[in-house]
């Protein structure tokens, strides 16, 4: 057992049923329940006293792994000194101190942060910001956002309507009117079992020309892609792929948005996405790793010009009409603050580097494993793509989800891929130890 568990937790409740899980099998997991009730570093452990090896940094965000002595003392002094101030009108010191922080490791010229409370309200925050700086510029007919299939922009209206998942989607109206999308990346046939950016696929950032001539460039805001798509079962972008999307956003005064919500903060080995394809996009969406997913924040990075442009008008007026009531957060802030603290501490920006080769060669051994039809990485990024059960798709995969649970590895299944993002302080033995547990995973599933 972990030296921080905490024995209160670890009674599971008689009555389940209050309690709707988020993108969960309810049914299913209330008759067979998976509870982790502590956590350290590297592992999990459930309420029956068995360790869990995280595979998936929980949910792509505790880069620097579990309970980490500097984050917890940092919110509980945070707790015992400033609980909450106001976000509106008034500051605190922390949020002022976070958002130079983030600027000093962000892509050079993203000079202004707006915080949030996760992923999607980033998202929404983004896409606003993209419309109205058109607008404050005077060019407000410039109203259309276009996304891409497959995307995963959060679950909020802007996001599921510049995201392309289907299913997170056809259940909820009409949407946000004026969107497109790109088509998405993913060529099996000319890029399966890739190693890093796949070769083919550069031409489909042409597609934007193909929008911009349907539309015209004048009635078009922005595009939001994720620099490597994660939820959807991982996507990297082809080379040369999102230098052409830059190259046609300049062209046309479109801007560029990055969803970097789980690339962000040394996924790839450097600190953001930006940095690791050398394209710097006009906003950048983060959240997730940083506050290591300790305390819900998110932060949208915006070139200056951006920010700029809204400061005009009489100076008692409220710029930008937008913000949540735990903006920055003081406990958020402070959890931030540690967590940089800690990547700095520890190197872990840039650790991904010095372990992609070796986490890349390791998951690829797996070619030859059951099941089987394509495995992709980058950084610490991986997906290893099942064929499905015909007529029962993902079926596969969540049966090897659940076996990989009762085993001891926390894997994140989607549709039929399984998605591995490991926290970012993992050692070669962890890499053998997930890969050796999957090949026993593949062999038993059917
Ligand atoms: C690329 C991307 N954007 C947005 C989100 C939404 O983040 P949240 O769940 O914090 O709202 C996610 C979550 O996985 C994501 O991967």
């Amino acid at each position: 057992m972990p030296d921080n568990d905490i024995k209160s937790n670890n009674v599971i409740p008689n009555d389940l049923s209050a309690f709707w899980m988020p993108f969960s099998a309810n049914r299913q997991f209330k008759k067979q329940p998976r509870m982790f009730v502590s956590a350290k570093d590297m592992h999990y452990t459930t309420s029956d006293g068995r360790s869990v090896l995280d595979a998936t940094a929980g949910l792509w965000c505790v880069n620097a792994g579990h309970c980490r002595p500097k984050i917890t003392k940092a919110i509980q002094e945070q707790a015992a000194e400033l609980d909450y101030a106001p976000a509106f009108q008034i500051g605190h010191p922390k949020a002022f101190e976070l958002a130079n922080k983030l600027v000093d490791i962000a892509p050079k010229g993203m000079d202004n942060v707006f915080f949030t409370n996760s992923g999607s309200e980033s998202v929404e925050t983004a896409l606003k910001i993209a419309l109205a700086y058109h607008r404050v510029k005077g060019d407000g007919a410039r109203f259309r956002l276009i996304g891409r299939e497959r995307g995963y922009h959060g679950v909020n209206f802007g996001g599921i309507s510049v995201g392309g998942i289907v299913p997170n989607r056809k259940m909820f109206g009409t949407l946000l009117t004026g969107v497109d999308h790109l088509p998405h990346t993913h060529l099996p046939k000319d890029n399966a079992f890739s190693k890093g950016q796949p070769e083919h696929g550069a031409n489909l950032a042409d597609e934007l020309e193909r929008i911009v001539a349907l539309h015209d460039a004048s009635t078009i805001a922005a595009v939001i892609v994720e620099p490597v798509a994660g939820s959807t079962g991982v996507l990297i972008p082809p080379k040369d792929y999102l230098q052409r999307l830059r190259k046609i956003c300049d062209k046309y005064g479109i801007l560029l948005i990055f969803d970097e919500v789980i690339t962000g903060f040394g996924r790839l080995g450097t600190p953001f996405a930006a940095d690791y394809f050398g394209v710097i996009p006009d906003i950048m969406v983060t959240a997730k790793g940083l506050t290591n997913g300790v305390i819900p924040m998110g932060a949208v990075f915006v070139k200056s010009e951006i920010h700029d442009a809204f400061m005009n008008g009489p100076e008692h007026m409220i710029e930008f009409m937008h913000g949540y009531t735990y903006s920055g957060n003081p406990i958020a802030a402070a959890c931030a603050l540690a967590t940089l603290e800690t990547y700095q501490d520890e190197g872990l920006l840039t650790r991904g580097a010095e372990l992609a080769d070796y986490w890349q060669q390791a998951l690829h051994s797996l070619h030859d494993a059951p099941h089987v039809i394509d495995i992709r990485n980058i950084g610490l990024i991986g997906a290893i793509e099942l064929e499905p059960i015909a007529g029962e798709p993902t079926k596969r995969a969540f049966a090897a989800f659940i076996k990989a649970f009762d085993s001891g590895l926390l894997i994140r299944t989607t549709g039929d891929i399984i998605a591995l993002s490991p926290p970012l302080i993992i050692e070669k033995s962890h890499i053998d130890e997930i890969v050796e547990r999957l090949r026993d995973i593949l062999n038993e599933v059917e």
